[in-house]
C-alpha cells in the first residue's frame, strides 16, 4: 500500500521542548528507505508548517491548557492533511511531534471513515491514557488530553474537528502500555469505559494474549471493512530502550514484546493510518530511539525474519 510520510514540527502540545525536532530524527533514522526497502511506495511530503512555541518549559502553566490556540492551529494542519492523503488512497504517517497532533489526524481519520462507510479501530500504543479535560489536568498540557477530545471532551475546537461530536465512540479505542494516570483520569477512563491494558494486564496475559484481544473482531477476510489507525507514543517503550521522550515512566514493553505488538499488528493486515509521536531528540542518546523507532514500524508493516506463510493479512 503507497504511504505518506508528514512531518508535524511541534511540541506546542508538550511540557517540554524538543519533540519539533522528531521529524527529523526519523528521517535522520531512515524511515522513508527502511520502508521502501520492503516494497511499499512512499512518498515524504515534508513538515507542516505552523505556529511557534510561544512559551519556555520554564514558564509557569498559565490558566487552563498551555498553547490552546497553537494546539488547535497545529490539528486543524494535521487534520487537513490526512484527510487529503486517505482521500488519495494513501496510508498518512505523522512523523510527530507531541501527542496533541493525535486529535487531528484521528479526527481526519474518522471523518474519512464516516464519507467511505467503515468501521474504525484506533490502537492507542503509550504509557499514559491522555484522557485528561481541562478541569482536571494536573499539567496543562493539551499532549494529555486528545483521547477525551476525540470521545467529544473538553475545549469544542479539538471536540468537532471531524464534524461530528464525539469524532468516535470510545468503544472504538484500545489502549494498551499504561503506567501512568492521573487520579482523576483515572475516573475519566472509567466513566468512558476504554478498553485499557494496562502493564499490569500484559504482565498477566503476555503480549501476545493481550494483542490477540485488542485485534479480535478486525481480522480476517469479514472484517475488512475496519479502517485500523495505531497512535504510537514512543513513551509507550521503556525508557532503558527508548530515553529519547520527553515523559518517561519506567515498567513498559521491553524490545521483545514492542516487536510482537507490532507484528501481530502487521499481521492483521487492517493498518491504514499511523501516528509515530512525543519523540524528542533533544533527550535522546544518538538518535537511539530514532532508530528503534524505524526498527519498530518496519515490523508494524511487516517485515519478518522469516517467509510467513499463513499470515491472516495476506500481504
Ligand atoms: N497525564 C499527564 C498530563 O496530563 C502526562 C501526559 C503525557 N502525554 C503524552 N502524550 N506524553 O500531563
Ligand atoms: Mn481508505
Ligand atoms: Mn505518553
Ligand atoms: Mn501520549
Amino acid at each position: 500500500p503507497p504511504a505518506t510520510l508528514i512531518g508535524v514540527p511541534t511540541d506546542v502540545g508538550a511540557g517540554r521542548l524538543g519533540a519539533a525536532m522528531g521529524p527529523d530524527a526519523l528521517r535522520v533514522a531512515q524511515l522513508g528507505p527502511a520502508l521502501q526497502r520492503l516494497g511499499m511506495d512512499v512518498l515524504d511530503i515534508g513538515n507542516l508548517s505552523g505556529p511557534p512555541n510561544p512559551r519556555s518549559e520554564r514558564d509557569p502553566a498559565a490558566e487552563g491548557l498551555r498553547n490552546l490556540p497553537e494546539c488547535i492551529a497545529w490539528n486543524q494542519l494535521a487534520h487537513d492533511a490526512v484527510l487529503a492523503q486517505l482521500g488519495l488512497g494513501r496510508i498518512p504517517i505523522m512523523l510527530g511531534g507531541d501527542h496533541t497532533l493525535a486529535t487531528g489526524s484521528i479526527s481526519a481519520v474518522a471523518r474519512h471513515c464516516r464519507a467511505v462507510g467503515k468501521r474504525l479501530r484506533v490502537l492507542w500504543l503509550d504509557a499514559h491514557s491522555d484522557c485528561n479535560i481541562p478541569e482536571i489536568s494536573p499539567s496543562g498540557n493539551v499532549h494529555g488530553i486528545p483521547v477525551a477530545s476525540l470521545c467529544g471532551l473538553g475545549p469544542v475546537e479539538l471536540a468537532s474537528m471531524s464534524g461530528s461530536v464525539p469524532a468516535l465512540e470510545a468503544a472504538d479505542i484500545r489502549q494498551v502500555g499504561q503506567r501512568s494516570v492521573d487520579d482523576g483520569e483515572k475516573r475519566m477512563v472509567r466513566q468512558l469505559g476504554l478498553e485499557v491494558y494496562d502493564m499490569r494486564s500484559i504482565d498477566e496475559l503476555g503480549m501476545k494474549e493481550v494483542m490477540h484481544r485488542v485485534l479480535s473482531g478486525i481480522e480476517g477476510e469479514e472484517n475488512r471493512d475496519v479502517h485500523l489507525h495505531v497512535s504510537f507514543d514512543v513513551d509507550f517503550l521503556d525508557p532503558e530502550i527508548a530515553p529519547g521522550t520527553g515523559t518517561t515512566v519506567r515498567g513498559g514493553p521491553s524490545y521483545r514484546e514492542a516487536q510482537l505488538c507490532m507484528e501481530m499488528i502487521a499481521d492483521s493486515g487492517r493498518l491504514s493510518s499511523l501516528d509515530i509521536v512525543e519523540l524528542n531528540p533533544a533527550l535522546d542518546i544518538r538518535n537511539q530511539t530514532a532508530e528503534l523507532v524505524v526498527d519498530l514500524v518496519e515490523s508494524l508493516f511487516g517485515k519478518s525474519t522469516l517467509v510467513r506463510t499463513r499470515d491472516r493479512g495476506g500481504r
